[in-house]
């Protein structure tokens, strides 16, 4: 028997107990003619006494940070006692002890607040999960994934397995390849999700299922953004948009009560996506705080059908000022409570708002003082009645800051979107404790892809057009003959049954009704312009099921990593993850991804062709 007890376990009951634990060396402290040495494991951290009679084989075997080391002693009351540790009452005075392991002196210190970077720790990525924080990081993880499971397999989920090897999926990344050695020239794709799987399930019958995932895309990566990332993926069938919403909310109620103990009773609020884009600038709002945009163009480029906000009978387009007369968009926002801010201040943001992130030329205010008078950058063009006009209709009450961005309507929604969560940030509006959830619903069924002149998917290719534009989709010929023209198009109108849950800001889901006729199927995929060759080439299997009694169906897929990370309170999904990669792409400790054999290559038949 290597231990009685963890490093964790031992308090004032159990003095007097002769024990043997086993851990890691955390720090050594000599004092004199005694040693004390801090013991770790996964559980906890047990003081070690080694008195005068010890110290001699201490001597003689010297032991240092990390060792692994075994030892037998008594449970003692410390006279010194340490309120920070769970077993801060007690110590183990040492009878006898063996070294197990010795250890190399490791790269950075194994703290809560270690002195090694980011590089170091990935590339010891085993010592780093020593520390604390990941350790908490990953038992946060299991929580989620117990809690998850339990919740699906009460409410009847099956937990389903599907291939990896597979062909491509489309979700609009790149996929990653393997090469077949039995069939070669020919590549599996590894999923970038389960989704034309689950569907099929669903054909099958298995009308509730789920699965803890890993799903593979070759994209871009971000701090919320893997290559290798895992969905908590479900599907239903026989069910509508509302069962989908009802069911999944719950869910994720469920998982914050068991995570995070808190009781979140509210309902999940709702909106649209064009609701979301033109109050927020943003698809994933975060709602925790206002500070909504008021819009002051003449017409919405994007939205055409929308009337933007007016400022008493001031006409945008003829200020004098050139900014705001040649600006597709002019968008405001109301800072509550920062009328004072200083000029250099509002400097600093203005700054901010021409980094090249957020491109924008400049960043007008209008100080709404506390005793109703107005202040602004642009007061050569205004009146003061005209300012506050602005002001008032951008929502702004005495004693606010108003911001006003004019550009191009894209760009200036997003810089509107991105200002106004920093502001959020650093007003202390975006609270980590506070969790908000939020559905947002109606996306559009299409995006225009201007370099292909061809209309994609927004979701993916199997989700349902709102039952109403059906008939749009099918009565009208999808190739669009003028380009810059795209939005009067009747597809740039049509919306999806699909549904995005937004976690304080962040897309921690998304998922949509499918479409489970064939003829509808088809009309889809010809919409994007794929040929019906293409269409039963890549998805012939799926196109095929449909034939044989598919059921009414729609899912949804979260992303775990980042529902972890958010629970957990921190930006990047890496620290949920036991083994991530960097922003590269790379597996720093194995250095993969790496070369492969001439050997191998050969069986694959395979020859590089390295640029
Ligand atoms: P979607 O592509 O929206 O939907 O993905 C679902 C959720 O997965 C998370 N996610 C990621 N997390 C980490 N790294 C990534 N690279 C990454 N990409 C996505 C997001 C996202 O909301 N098959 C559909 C689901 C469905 O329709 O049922 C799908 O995969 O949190």
């Amino acid at each position: 028997m290597y231990r009685s007890h963890t490093c964790g376990e031992l308090r004032l009951g159990h003095v007097h107990q002769e024990v043997t634990l086993a851990g890691w060396v955390q720090t050594i402290r000599k004092f004199g003619s005694i040693t004390f040495i801090d013991l770790r494991d996964r559980y906890g951290i047990t003081q070690l006494l080694f008195g005068e009679e010890l110290n001699q084989q201490l001597t003689e075997q010297p032991v240092g940070r990390e060792f692994v080391l075994q030892a037998t002693g008594l449970v003692t009351e410390r006279s010194n006692k340490n309120p920070q540790i769970l077993t801060g009452d007690i110590e183990v005075t040492v009878q006898s002890f063996k070294i197990l392991n010795a250890s190399a002196v490791p790269p950075f210190t194994i703290q809560d607040d270690t002195d090694g970077g980011d590089d170091l720790r990935m590339k010891y990525r085993f010592l780093d999960l020593r520390r604390n924080a990941v350790r908490k990081n990953l038992e946060l993880r299991y929580a989620v994934n117990r809690s998850a499971r339990n919740f699906l397999h009460q409410q009847g989920f099956m937990d389903i397995e599907t291939p990896f090897l597979i062909k491509s999926t489309p979700e609009g990344a790149r996929d990653f390849v393997v090469p077949s050695r039995m069939n070669p020239g020919q590549f599996y794709a590894l999923p970038q999700s389960p989704q034309t799987f689950k569907q099929l399930l669903m054909v099958s019958g298995y009308d509730r299922y789920y699965q803890i995932v890993k799903c593979f895309r070759d994209e871009d990566l971000r701090a919320d953004r893997q290559p290798e990332f895992t969905q908590i993926d479900c599907e239903m069938a026989f069910v509508e948009q509302e069962d989908i919403l009802q069911m999944f909310e719950q869910l994720i109620k469920h998982i914050i009560k068991d995570v995070k103990q808190i009781d979140y009773t509210a309902e999940v609020e709702r909106m649209t996506w064009e609701e979301a884009m033109w109050r927020y600038g943003n698809d994933k709002p975060d709602i925790r705080f206002g500070m909504q945009l008021a819009n002051f163009q003449f017409p919405s480029h994007t939205f055409p059908q929308r009337s933007a906000a007016t400022a008493g009978n001031i006409d945008f387009r003829q200020t004098g000022f050139a900014v705001l007369d040649g600006a597709e968009t002019i968008i405001g926002m109301a800072v509550t409570g920062c009328a004072e801010y200083t000029r250099k201040q509002i400097d600093e943001l203005t700054e901010w708002v021409k980094r090249p992130q957020i491109g924008m030329q400049g960043l007008v205010y209008i100080k709404y003082n506390a005793d109703g008078t107005c202040k602004s950058s642009i007061d050569k063009f205004f009146s003061e009645e005209q300012l506050k006009a602005i002001a008032e209709s951008s929502g702004a009450l005495p004693g606010d800051l108003v911001f006003l961005l004019a550009g191009r309507e894209e760009k200036t929604r997003k810089a509107a979107s991105e200002l106004r969560l920093e502001m959020g940030k650093r007003l202390g509006w975006r609270k980590e404790e506070e969790l908000k959830l939020l559905w947002v619903v109606d996306f559009p069924l299409f995006e225009y892809a201007e370099e292909e002149n061809r209309w994609v998917a927004r979701h993916h290719p199997f989700t349902a057009p709102k039952p109403e534009h059906i008939a749009v989709m099918i009565d009208n010929d999808p190739e669009i003959k003028d380009a810059a023209r795209y939005l009067e198009h009747p597809y740039a109108g049509i919306k999806a049954n699909a549904y995005d849950m937004v976690l304080n800001g962040n897309e921690i889901g998304g998922g949509s009704i499918r479409i489970f006729q064939r003829p509808l199927q088809e009309k889809m995929f010809a919409a994007l312009g794929m040929t019906e060759e293409e269409a039963r080439h890549k998805f012939g299997f799926l196109l095929g099921a449909f034939e044989y009694g598919a059921p009414p169906h729609g899912g949804i897929a979260f992303g775990f990593d980042r529902l972890c990370s958010i629970l957990g309170g921190s930006e990047s999904i890496r620290d949920f993850i036991a083994f991530p990669k960097n922003n590269s792409g790379r597996d720093v400790m194995l250095d993969a991804p790496g070369t492969i054999d001439q050997q191998q290559l050969d069986e694959l038949q395979i020859k590089l062709n390295l640029k």
